[in-house]
């Protein structure tokens, strides 16, 4: 069987400590980068973005490469992040929602009922194709740094468009996945089709690696998880594999998902995700408790640390660098995104002491 295109055209990074972790090889030193690196905590990202609608900024390559750029060169992290949102391609085709500063994501008329679900469009690549331009741009400019694409999964994209906004107890998506469990799952089959097309717009333009973040997943019962929205999820992390003949790694990560990391490896992902609860060490034995197969995790330094001033900050970093050394391999990030009052420069010292200890130990 011949290799489909996106296949045979992709640059090859072979040496990236970033593709090398996430393969199980042993990188040159330790890869770091951080979630929400390109956002709010770097002075350069709010004078870029001023006077611009986030989403609006999302559709326009020149700022999305800029702003992908920025803690790139500030930080000297391994790899970018494409900057975008996980409801873009719900806006792109045609879902009326816009991001509120200081409060996320809010739909106009929320998802309800199967009516809803029904009318719910589902996105051509065309409406994402300013994306495209700035991934293409992107993999060209960032030699030999790989770029990271992102999706939203289904169970967090649905608890956005049924709540109408953020939720701390997601109460009416969990009534709907109860109660109306055939229109549920025509909510998650839809999402899962837009989310899959998004990536796939992503892996043609050129990215190396996905991050599909099913930030809010924590909220679920395992039984629920695996019910209700892992066959959702496996559905597009499949893809992903198939779509890029397993050449494209695939981390997933969610907030408070300890009792959810073996489903969620069984999503169907390379590089599992781990928040700040779970010390990397334990959530290395619950993935493999035989020790047959050492997963390769991504984490997991508690972002609120970062305030605490540098040597706490290196003491926890080190800890981190010390529990992730059972696995198969390890990306070293926050256990969630950049808090937007970060100090910038905490950031850029993280990210040389990972370099400097993990080098020296080889
Ligand atoms: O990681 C990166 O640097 C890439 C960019 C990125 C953004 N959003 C940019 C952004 C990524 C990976 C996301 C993902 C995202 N968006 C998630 C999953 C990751 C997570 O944090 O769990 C979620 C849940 C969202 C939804 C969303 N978008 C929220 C909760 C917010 C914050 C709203 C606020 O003001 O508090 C956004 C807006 C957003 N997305 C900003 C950025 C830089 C801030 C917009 C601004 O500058 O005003």
């Amino acid at each position: 069987m011949s290799l489909p295109a996106n296949v045979s055209n992709r640059r090859q990074l072979d040496e990236a400590p970033l593709l090398v972790a996430a393969r199980g090889g042993t990188p040159a030193h330790t890869p770091v980068w951080f979630m929400r690196q390109a956002g709010r905590s770097l002075p350069e990202y709010r004078r870029t973005r001023e006077g611009v609608p986030m989403l609006r900024a999302c559709l326009t390559p020149d700022l999305v490469s800029e702003i992908t750029m920025q803690p790139v060169r500030r930080h000297g992290v391994d790899a970018a992040i494409l900057f975008s949102d996980i409801v873009l391609p719900l806006y792109a085709s045609g879902v009326e929602l816009d991001i509120v500063a200081g409060t996320g994501p809010v739909v106009n008329r929320p998802v309800r009922g199967a009516a809803d679900v029904a009318a719910l469009p589902a996105l051509r690549a065309e409406q994402v194709e300013g994306v495209a331009e700035a991934v293409r741009t992107l993999v060209a400019e960032l030699g030999d740094t790989p770029l990271i694409g992102f999706a939203g999964a289904p169970f967090t994209l649905a608890s956005y468009l049924v709540e109408g906004g953020p939720s701390r107890n997601h109460e009416r998506t969990k009534a709907l996945m109860h109660s109306e469990p055939e229109t549920w799952h025509a909510l998650l089959g839809k999402l899962a089709e837009t989310t899959l097309e998004f990536l796939r717009v992503q892996i043609d333009a050129g990215v190396d690696a996905v991050q599909l973040f099913d930030s809010w997943a924590g909220a679920l019962s395992p039984h629920d998880y695996a019910t209700y929205v892992q066959p959702h999820t496996n559905r597009i992390l499949r893809g992903v594999a198939e779509y890029s003949g397993d050449e494209v790694p695939r981390i997933h990560f969610g907030v408070g998902t300890g009792e959810l990391l073996t489903a969620m490896r069984d999503s169907g992902a390379s590089v599992v995700g781990i928040d700040w609860r779970v010390p990397l060490d334990r959530a290395v034995s619950r993935l493999d408790p035989q020790g047959h197969q050492p997963p390769v995790v991504q984490g997991n330094l508690d972002p609120a640390v970062l305030f605490a001033g540098w040597d706490a900050v290196r003491g926890e970093t080190e800890r981190v660098l010390a529990e992730g050394r059972s696995a198969g391999g390890h990306i070293f990030n926050l256990g969630h995104g950049v808090l937007p009052d970060t100090d910038p420069d905490v950031l850029t010292r993280i990210v040389e002491f990972v370099h400097s200890s993990s080098a020296s130990r080889r």
